[in-house]
């Protein structure tokens, strides 16, 4: 789409506004000043901004952030890194981490201004799937599987829901991918220190049907595809529909 029209879609005025606008050096492509209203953009990947003033072509804000080790999931810190400042700052301002990963767990993170599907993907009610890949100290056996399936006392409460152990490596250090429904505090560590093994190296996957997109580099961002919010908000959709009320 051209850049004028893109500008005028979210929001920036008419036509001959946008292109008062673009002369005055007003706009930003992907960060390079732009001055061109023909020029093409793509609205699912390009970062516009005006003024100082993110060009945001949907409602919502939805970002993919391949979240290193060492960056906390947090807003704001005086001393650490936190994964905000990873992001653009004019896309910064709304957004919130769905869910938190720990200083050294890397890997999938959505940070968006979609309360509702925060919420739903939050929500212990919704048991929304989580899938991590974990390397760990120790030696997994066939009887963990079964496990991490029957509940694992973790020092909580309640006994943790039934979760997916898949051993791809076994010996003094293993690999295995781990499918939980819910999200407790440092769940998948206390869950392998339950059976006697300490996590290494943890790596979220995916979040419900969002998949980590293996070709952004850690520290790496982009905007969701239209497809992968329809699919989030599909999910959604059909658990309102099912009568759950949360
Ligand atoms: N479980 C953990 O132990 N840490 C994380 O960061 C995420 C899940």
């Amino acid at each position: 789409m051209r850049l004028d029209k893109y500008l005028c879609e979210t929001g920036f005025g008419t036509r001959s506004q946008v292109k008062a606008l673009l002369k005055k050096g007003l706009v930003s492509v992907n960060g390079e000043p732009e001055k061109r209203p023909e020029r093409k953009v793509d609205e699912h990947s390009d970062i516009i901004s005006c003024g100082g003033k993110a060009a945001v072509y949907s409602e919502f804000i939805y970002l993919m952030l391949y979240k290193p080790a060492g960056v906390l999931t947090a807003r704001s810190d005086r001393r650490e890194w936190t994964v905000f400042d990873l992001i653009l700052a004019e896309l910064r301002r709304d957004l919130s981490p769905v869910g938190r990963l720990d200083k050294d767990t890397e890997g999938l993170l959505l940070l968006t201004d979609d309360g509702p599907l925060a919420h739903h993907l939050l929500s212990p009610r919704h048991h929304v799937e989580k899938v991590y890949f974990a390397q760990v100290r120790g030696e997994l056996r066939e009887a963990d599987i079964l496990s991490f399936q029957e509940g694992l006392d973790i020092g909580d409460e309640r006994k943790t829901l039934p979760a997916k152990l898949e051993i791809q490596k076994s010996g003094a250090e293993s690999e295995a991918l781990v499918t939980l429904h819910e999200g407790r505090y440092h769940q998948v560590k206390r869950m392998f220190q339950a059976v006697g093994c300490e996590v290494l190296y943890l790596k979220r996957l995916s979040m419900g049907s969002l998949a980590l997109d293996e070709s952004l580099a850690p520290g790496e961002w982009r905007r969701l595809r239209e497809e992968e919010i329809a699919l989030l908000k599909k999910e959604e959709g059909s658990r309102d529909e099912s009568g759950d009320t949360n």
